[in-house]
């Protein structure tokens, strides 16, 4: 399938006052690569999602990764981050551990579709690159307090709660955040750890409301969006068939990664979830959306961690998120494969 035609946002009523020429503007011309921060839970999805942005240096400049509780509790995400930096040869990048538990409520993790480790599949060595000493918490905010405002954007691949932290701690940075790209929640799609709640906002979603109540600009990569994006047999083999040990470990960490999916759904391969936000940064017309307001319930047990999204506008609640509701996802694996092709 064709990328989408430089349509990024479906018309729903009055233009955005956010300007979405600007932002595709800005992708396409910016010489400079665009600043960013990965906040993680490594997972399987996560690593492809960091391969992506390690093999995109010319467009992204990685200024750190940290790590946070989520898919595995927060001693396997920071070393599952490091293990990928230095798979992708990168052992430079400077990865911080941040919360170890969300913000109210206990943490609830996801051996089940990850594995015990959180990166089963490919056997990858221990890491030798150090961890850094700061609280990611702390590098998040003395970062955005430090390089030049609206610069840096944030790109939360787990539970908010590193992000909601540093938000809560320093308020001021809510104004410096260039924007905040998330993947998470579920409307359409409803969710995959309650029939409610995606993972992401059900660990923690007191921080989501924190985001969504920032005033930061936020773009939502939701389960809407990434249950079109399947890692079927042919793009899974693309991957492999590059030779390279990136692509052989990422075929290897997809072959694990779909297992549960597969089960869970049908289809012919699960859910590639986490890159579509550095996808987003990357390709921006690969995606398609609508900006709305999108609240998360943090009351009900039922319904706790659900994203309550006014797609139809039936409310007269401000808009706070683009919320992405399609890809193309032939050209979204064909990207990955160009990028992983870039690594060792
Ligand atoms: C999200 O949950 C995690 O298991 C994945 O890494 C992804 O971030 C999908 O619901
Ligand atoms: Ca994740």
């Amino acid at each position: 399938m064709a990328s989408f035609p430089r349509l990024l946002i479906w018309s729903a009523g009055k233009p955005s006052s956010r300007g979405f020429k600007t932002r595709e503007t800005l992708g396409e011309f910016m010489a400079e690569p665009r600043k960013i921060i990965i906040d993680t839970d490594p997972g399987q999805d996560d690593a492809m999602a960091i391969l992506l942005a390690l093999g995109s240096p010319e467009e992204l400049d990685l200024l750190g990764i940290t790590a946070v509780a989520g898919n595995v509790p927060l001693a396997l995400t920071e070393k599952n981050a490091r293990k990928i930096c230095e798979l992708a040869g990168r052992p430079d990048v400077e990865v911080f551990a941040g919360a170890s538990r969300p913000l109210a409520r206990r943490l609830v993790t996801a051996e089940n579709v990850h594995g015990k480790t959180g990166l089963n599949g490919p056997d990858l060595p221990e890491p030798t690159m150090p961890l850094q000493e700061r609280y990611a918490v702390d590098f998040i905010v003395e970062t955005l307090m430090c390089e030049e405002s609206g610069t840096v954007t944030l790109c939360p691949l787990g539970p908010l709660t590193n992000i909601a932290l540093a938000l809560n701690r320093e308020p001021r940075i809510a104004a410096r955040i260039r924007e905040i790209v998330l993947m998470g929640g579920g409307f359409f799609e409803g969710g995959n750890v309650t029939p409610a709640a995606e993972f992401n906002i059900y660990v923690d979603p007191h921080a989501c409301d924190v985001v969504l109540r920032s005033g930061v600009p936020v773009v939502i990569m939701p389960l809407d969006v990434t249950h079109k994006a399947l890692t079927t047999p042919a793009r899974i083999a693309a991957f492999r068939d590059l030779g390279n040990r990136a692509g052989v470990a990422a075929a290897e960490m997809l072959e694990f990664f779909e297992r549960y999916d597969v089960n869970k759904y049908g289809g012919e391969g699960g859910p590639l979830h986490d890159p579509c936000v550095i996808a987003y940064l990357l390709r921006p017309e690969l995606f398609r959306g609508r900006e709305c307001n999108v609240e998360v319930e943090t009351g009900s047990a039922l319904t706790m961690g659900m994203t309550v999204v006014d797609w139809w506008g039936v409310t007269d609640r401000p808009k706070n998120a683009l919320v992405m509701r399609d890809i193309d996802a032939e050209g979204y694996f064909a990207l990955l494969a160009e990028r992983l092709a870039r690594l060792p």
